[in-house]
C-alpha cells in the first residue's frame, strides 16, 4: 500500500498499475480534471502540481509535471492540484488565491489550456518566497510552462503582481499530522496490479535485496525519462522497484575529500551546493530541463539512463567523478568515465544500482568551461555539450579534460584534443590547434537535432570560445537572464 495526501484527503492506495502517471491517476480515477495533458512529456508543464515533503518536520512544495511522476512515488507526500488552490476560499480576493487574482488583474489568461500549470508554477514560487524574488527567478519558475496565446509578458507581471498582495496561507496542518502518523507502520510500500508490482524500498538493504531477488526489474527515481517509455511507447513494466525514497542515496556531503552527491538526490536539492563550487556550471544545470524537471530528475536517472546528450555526464567524466554501484554483494567505486561501454550499454550489472556520485575537492588551479547547444534555452536537450577542465600554472596546460555529449554514442572524452593542449601555452594559438582534432577524435551522426558536420564544427567552435571565456579578455554579455558568480580572477564571457 501506498499513503498520500490529494489536497485535503487521506488516500491509501494498493492496486494501481505501476507505470500509471499522477496526471491519468488524477483525471480518469479521480475526475480531477484541473489538471491539463498538453504533451505527456515534459515540455509544456499544462499538467503542473505541487507535491509537499516532510523535510525534518518542515513541509516544503516544490512544481512537477503530473505527467511524468509515477503515482507509486507520491507515497508519504502531499499532492496538492489546482483544485485546492482557491478551495480555502480567501474572501478578501473574491475566493481566489492571490496568485490567480494577480493573473486575472493582468490579463495573463487567454484559452486558458495553459493556466492551471501556470497557476500551480506561480504558487510554487509563491509558496518559497515571501516577496516577489525578480524577474530572473521568476522567468526559471515558469521556464517549463509553455503558453502558446496570452504571450508571457502580461504572466510575468501576474508573478510579480501577486506579491502584492496581502498575504494568503494554506491550513493543511491537521491533515499532514494524519498523514504523518499513519506511514509509520509501512515498511516496503508498494504497489501490486495484476502480475504488475511496484516497490518503494526506504532503505538500502532491502532496495539492493529487491534488486538481487528481480535482476529484470526496472529501476525508476523521479521518472522524468523512464516514464516516456509509458506515456510515448505504451510499454508497460511488470516489475518497478523506485530508488526515490531510500535513504542512503538521497542527499549529498561536503568535506576535504570532495562532495558526495546520493544517486537519488533532485536536481533541484544540490546544484546550488554544487555551484558554488563550480559556479562555471550554473548556467549548464539552470538549463537542464526546466524547474519541474529538476525538482524530480536525479544524477542517478541521467547516468543509469545513459543517454550520450546527457549533460551531466560531460560535467562529471571532466571533473574526474567516480560511480558507486550497490549490491548485495557490497560496493564498487570506478571512474565515471570508464562506466559507459557502448550505446546504452554500462557497467552495472542486472543485481547493482547506481548508489551515489564522488567528486574530488577542487583544484586551486581549476579551468573550468562549460557549453551547452540546444534549439531553445530552457527545457531542451543538448545538440552538443562541451566541458573543458585544465588545470594550468601560470602560462602553460599541465592537464586537460575535455568531455563531450552527443558526439558519439556515449559521453566521451576527446584525447586527442586533450593531448593537443597539454604543456601547451594557454594561447589562443593553442586552442586553435587543438580544435582541429575534435574530427579526429569523433565522428558524430547526423540526426534531428544536427548534421554531423554542424556537430564538428559548433564542439571546435566551442572549444575556442573557452579560452575567450577563461583566458582572453573578452567583456560579459551573457545570453540568459541567469546571475553568474564566476570566480574574481575570471572575465565572464561573451556570447561568440
Ligand atoms: C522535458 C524534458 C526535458 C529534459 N531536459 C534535459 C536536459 O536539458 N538535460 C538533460 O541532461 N536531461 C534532460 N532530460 C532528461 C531527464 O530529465 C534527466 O536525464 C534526468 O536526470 C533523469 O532522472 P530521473 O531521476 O527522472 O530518471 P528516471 O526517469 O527515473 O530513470 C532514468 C533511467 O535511469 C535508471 N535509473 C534511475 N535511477 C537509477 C539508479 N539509482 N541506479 C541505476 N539506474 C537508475 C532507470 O532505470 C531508467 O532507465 C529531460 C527530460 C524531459 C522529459
Ligand atoms: S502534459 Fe505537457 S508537461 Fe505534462
Ligand atoms: S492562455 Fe491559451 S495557451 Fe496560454
Amino acid at each position: 500500500m501506498i499513503q498520500f495526501l490529494l489536497n485535503q484527503d487521506l488516500i491509501e492506495l494498493e492496486a494501481v498499475a505501476p507505470s500509471l502517471s499522477i496526471l491519468d491517476w488524477l483525471r480518469t480515477n479521480k475526475g480531477k480534471t484541473g489538471t491539463k495533458e498538453g504533451c505527456a512529456s515534459g515540455d509544456c508543464g499544462a499538467c503542473t502540481v505541487l507535491i509537499g515533503e516532510n523535510k525534518q518536520g518542515n513541509w516544503q512544495y516544490k512544481s512537477i509535471n503530473a505527467c511524468l511522476m509515477l503515482v507509486g512515488n507520491l507515497h508519504g507526500k502531499h499532492l496538492v492540484t489546482i483544485e485546492a488552490v482557491s478551495q480555502n476560499a480567501f474572501p478578501e480576493f473574491d475566493d481566489l488565491h492571490p496568485v490567480q487574482k494577480a493573473m486575472v488583474e493582468c490579463h495573463g489568461s487567454q484559452c486558458g489550456f495553459c493556466t492551471p500549470g501556470i497557476i500551480m508554477s506561480m504558487l510554487a514560487l509563491y509558496l518559497n518566497h515571501t516577496s516577489y524574488p525578480g524577474k530572473s527567478t521568476a522567468i526559471h519558475a515558469l521556464g517549463g510552462n509553455l503558453c502558446r496565446c496570452t504571450g508571457y509578458n502580461p504572466i510575468l507581471k501576474a508573478v510579480e503582481k501577486c506579491f502584492d498582495y496581502p498575504r494568503a496561507n494554506f491550513n493543511w496542518q491537521a491533515e499532514l499530522t494524519l498523514l504523518t502518523t499513519k506511514l509509520a507502520e509501512n515498511a516496503i510500500p508498494n504497489l501490486t496490479n495484476q502480475n504488475c508490482h511496484f516497490y518503494l524500498p526506504q532503505n538500502l538493504a532491502d532496495l539492493v535485496k529487491l534488486k538481487a531477488q528481480m535482476p529484470t526489474a526496472q529501476l525508476v527515481a523521479g521518472a522524468t525519462d523512464l516514464s516516456l517509455a509509458f506515456t510515448q511507447q505504451l510499454k508497460t513494466p511488470q516489475q518497478l522497484i523506485s530508488v526515490s525514497q531510500c535513504q542512503p542515496l538521497i542527499g549529498y556531503q561536503q568535506n576535504q575529500d570532495g562532495m558526495f552527491i546520493g544517486a537519488a538526490t533532485p536536481y533541484a536539492e544540490f546544484i546550488k551546493q554544487f555551484c558554488q563550487i563550480y559556479p562555471e556550471s550554473t548556467e549548464l544545470f539552470n538549463r537542464l530541463g526546466s524547474t519541474q524537471i529538476r525538482n524530480s530528475g536525479t544524477l542517478g536517472g541521467s547516468i543509469g539512463n545513459a543517454s550520450p546528450i546527457g549533460d551531466p555526464a560531460p560535467l562529471l567524466i571532466a571533473l574526474n567523478a567516480k560511480i558507486e554501484l550497490a549490491s548485495e554483494r557490497g560496493k564498487r567505486v570506478i571512474a565515471l568515465e570508464d562506466y559507459f561501454i557502448a550505446y546504452k550499454t554500462t557497467q552495472l550489472k542486472p543485481d547493482e544500482v547506481i548508489s551515489g556520485f564522488y567528486l574530488p575537492p577542487r583544484p586551486l588551479n581549476l579551468t573550468l568551461a562549460c557549453h551547452k547547444i540546444s534549439k531553445r534555452i530552457e527545457d531542451d536537450i543538448s545538440t552538443v555539450c562541451l566541458v573543458m577542465a585544465l588545470t594550468t600554472d601560470n602560462q602553460h596546460i599541465i592537464t586537460a579534460n575535455i568531455a563531450f555529449g552527443g558526439m558519439t554514442a556515449i559521453p566521451a572524452r576527446a584525447k586527442q584534443t586533450e593531448a593537443a593542449l597539454i604543456k601547451q601555452p594557454t594561447e589562443l594559438a593553442t586552442f586553435k590547434a587543438a580544435a582541429k582534432q575534435i574530427s579526429q577524435d569523433f565522428s558524430p551522426l547526423s540526426d534531428v537535432r544536427a548534421s554531423a558536420e554542424y556537430r564538428v564544427k559548433v564542439s571546435e567552435n566551442l572549444l575556442i570560445r573557452s579560452w575567450h571565456q577563461t583566458f582572453g579578455q573578452i567583456e560579459i554579455q551573457k545570453n540568459h537572464s541567469d546571475n553568474i558568480q564566476l570566480p574574481a580572477t575570471r572575465v565572464q564571457h561573451a556570447a561568440l
